[in-house]
């Protein structure tokens, strides 16, 4: 008679790994990149500096730096045949859909960095990624509201230039904003990595096989989509907005604890955070700075989001399950007030999660010891049975 058994096949896995980059404490809410406190580093910090420090595991100096800087600058252009092939998507793809499909193709432009042998082409794939990935970002936008793209400036820093090349148009001349740029630069921090979460565990195990590095890190792109990972920030916002009103809060928050009905309460909870996560705790902050800049400090989506969190917080359920805001509770609304549509939401995460995912595809590559990724299941099938031809199968 056959019937279900577990069978453990007792190889050690590789779907773990050890890793330098960062570090999380779920239990105490810390969150580090190479020993620096993600508070500081978004306080004093600015993204480039930031993707440096996670490439090579140290603040540069100023010669570092500039050097940095001007590598990163002289990659943003993206090759002319490229806009040929986002003409070929419909205007109304979604920005996620073009970013994926157009970051998988880097490898059919860039063929000299795709050797993962080659540490040359390898830095060299990583400058390409981190560059051309708000262009992508802000081509992807441009293209589904049908306005030019707008070529990127070498005289802009990282945030002005993808706020430029998002928001400016040919007819009028466009001022960065310094309290956007600085908004957006911390955003990007904010999501610059995150150990070994599902979107950089996808660039890991596809990495691991040899792949060049564009196709992992569309793969990376492909998972962070979902709504229970990176595409939680538009679903954050569409929830608030569906929820309308404080007075419709409890509705929700019944609806979050009912295991029958799937909805859960998006930017709350997370794999590993068992307390506040500290990004979130920046992000409530920035967003009261933005919003005052922007002279909508009483913006009715914070104060819902604000309400929501006090009662959720103050809740029985979600104080036994330790379920805090996630670095997704916050960002959606900033963005929003940032002139930002909720389908560019997990573009910016991909934007900025990209020098993570380089960082800790790099540190896979470059790891002697690295074999491809095979992790391990627990059979729990059928023991073996004969083969039964169709006519004497009823
Ligand atoms: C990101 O991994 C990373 O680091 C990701 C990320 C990064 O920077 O890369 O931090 C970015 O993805 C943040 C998370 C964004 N996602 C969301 O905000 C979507 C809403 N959150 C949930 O889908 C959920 O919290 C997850 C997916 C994030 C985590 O789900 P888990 O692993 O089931 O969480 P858990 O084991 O801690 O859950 C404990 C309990 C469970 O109930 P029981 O099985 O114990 O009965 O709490 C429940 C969960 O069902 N629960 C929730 C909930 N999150 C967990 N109930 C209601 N609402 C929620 N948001």
């Amino acid at each position: 008679e056959t019937g279900m058994f577990t069978y453990d096949p007792g190889f050690t896995s590789t779907g773990s790994c050890e890793s330098a980059i960062t570090y999380i404490d779920g239990d105490q809410g810390v969150l580090m990149h190479r020993g620096y406190k993600i508070e500081e580093l978004a306080e004093q910090s600015n993204f480039l500096e930031v993707c440096y420090l996670l490439l090579h595991g140290e603040l540069p100096d100023k010669a570092q730096m500039k050097s940095f800087e001007k590598n990163i600058t002289y990659h943003t252009m993206l090759h002319e045949q490229m806009m040929y092939f986002f003409r070929g998507f419909r205007r109304d793809s979604h920005p996620m859909a073009i970013m994926c499909g157009v970051v998988g193709a880097l490898s059919a432009f860039y063929h000299d960095s795709t050797d993962i042998r080659d540490p040359h082409q390898r830095m060299v794939a990583q400058h390409r990624l981190i560059a051309k990935m708000p262009t992508i970002a802000s081509m992807a936008f441009k293209y589904s509201i049908g306005q030019p793209f707008v070529y990127p400036r070498n005289d802009l820093s990282y945030a002005e230039n993808f706020l430029y090349m998002t928001f400016a148009v040919p007819a009028e001349e466009y001022k960065v904003s310094p309290v956007m740029a600085r908004a957006m630069d911390r955003i990007f921090i904010l999501h610059a990595d995150h150990e070994q979460n599902a979107s950089t565990s996808t660039v890991r195990i596809a990495g691991s096989s040899g792949a060049n590095p564009f196709a992992c890190i569309a793969a990376g792109i492909a998972s962070l989509w979902g709504p229970a990972h990176g595409g939680a920030n538009e679903a954050v916002l569409n929830m608030l907005m569906e929820i309308g009103h404080k007075d419709k809060i409890p509705e929700f928050l019944a609806r979050a604890k009912d295991k029958d009905d799937p909805f859960r309460l998006m930017g709350f909870g997370h794999r590993v955070y068992k307390n506040y996560d500290p990004r979130a705790k920046v992000l409530r902050q920035s967003a009261y700075e933005v919003l005052e800049e922007l002279g909508d400090s009483n913006d009715p989506l914070l104060e819902l989001a604000m309400e929501l969190e006090k009662i959720a917080l103050e809740d029985p359920y979600f104080v036994e399950k330790k379920l805090f805001p996630n670095v997704d509770f916050y960002s959606g609304i900033i963005l929003k007030a940032m002139g930002f549509p909720t389908s560019m939401f997990t573009v910016l995460f991909a934007l900025a999660r990209t020098v993570g995912w380089v960082a800790q595809w790099t540190e896979m590559i470059e790891d002697p010891q690295q074999k491809i990724s095979r992790p391990r299941q627990l059979y729990k099938g059928y023991t073996e049975r004969a083969y039964k031809p169709l006519d004497q199968r009823g």
